[in-house]
């Protein structure tokens, strides 16, 4: 997969190429991430890549021009052509999930556009973008740190790129519920044991256990999650359980 990130901050992303599974990946050409600044693509002699917005107001907007040229110039860089979404990071998008970053991990080339100031002219919107993604509903000063939220989430799901393969199916999310409390020795630490039914060997009890601790935390800490879970008649059973002793529920 090729991700191509354009920014007004390219020093930002230093840290994305040397750290462990980034780097892994990368050496093993499983993810090649290009880092692009769109000052590079303004013509004028100042570089400019900001403008007043027309009818007033406060603030700078994103010019069009060297936006467009950047996104031009990265998806000509790539061949065969592929139907590379163009995403724009900004307060404004819809809501990232782990949906979207199984859809995103599924082709083989994305471009993510930064966005700054008080936003890009709409015609960027319009016109260049085919999506625009949010991280959370706070406002960050400019959407690298949600580019690269995106391109993590996204490129532990390539397959190869963890290390173990299934590992990404067990995570908190993926079946739309959170994840179970998980232990390691010792068995007894400090006097806070391991709960005795991971130590029994019986494995199905054990599977029940943790799927009931999932839908607990899930009931207790995101109980919006749970109306697109995936439940069983067993899973909606224990739900109400839970709901009719709530003091017991983790
Ligand atoms: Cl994608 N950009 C900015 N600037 N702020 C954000 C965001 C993005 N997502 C949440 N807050």
């Amino acid at each position: 997969m090729r991700i191509d990130i354009l920014t007004l901050f390219p020093g930002m992303f230093d840290i994305l190429g040397g750290t462990g599974i980034f780097q892994r990946a990368a050496e093993q050409g499983l993810v090649d991430i290009g880092i692009h600044n769109i000052r590079d693509y303004s013509h004028d002699k100042h570089h400019v890549v900001d403008d007043y917005p027309y009818g007033g107001g406060a603030g700078m907007l994103l010019k069009p021009e060297p936006i467009f040229e950047a996104v031009e110039a990265v998806r000509q860089a790539v061949q065969p052509p592929s139907d590379t979404p163009v995403i724009l990071l900004t307060p404004q998008g819809c809501p990232f999930r782990q949906a979207d970053a199984q859809r995103l991990a599924q082709h083989s080339h994305l471009i993510l556009l930064c966005g700054h100031y008080e936003g890009v002219d709409e015609r960027v919107r319009q016109h260049l973008v085919t999506e625009e993604i949010s991280i959370g509903d706070y406002v960050l000063t400019g959407g690298e740190l949600a580019a690269m939220v995106v391109t993590d989430a996204v490129v532990r799901l390539i397959p190869g790129v963890l290390g173990s393969e299934d590992s990404p199916q067990d995570d908190s999310h993926s079946d739309g519920l959170l994840e179970y409390p998980q232990y390691t020795r010792p068995a007894d630490y400090r006097g806070w044991p391991v709960p005795e039914i991971l130590l029994s060997g019986n494995h199905a009890q054990i599977a029940r256990w943790r799927r009931q601790q999932a839908l607990a935390r899930t009931l207790q800490r995101r109980p919006d999650l749970l109306q697109t879970a995936e439940l069983d008649a067993k899973d909606i059973q224990y739900i109400e359980e839970l709901k009719s002793r709530p003091d017991e529920a983790e």
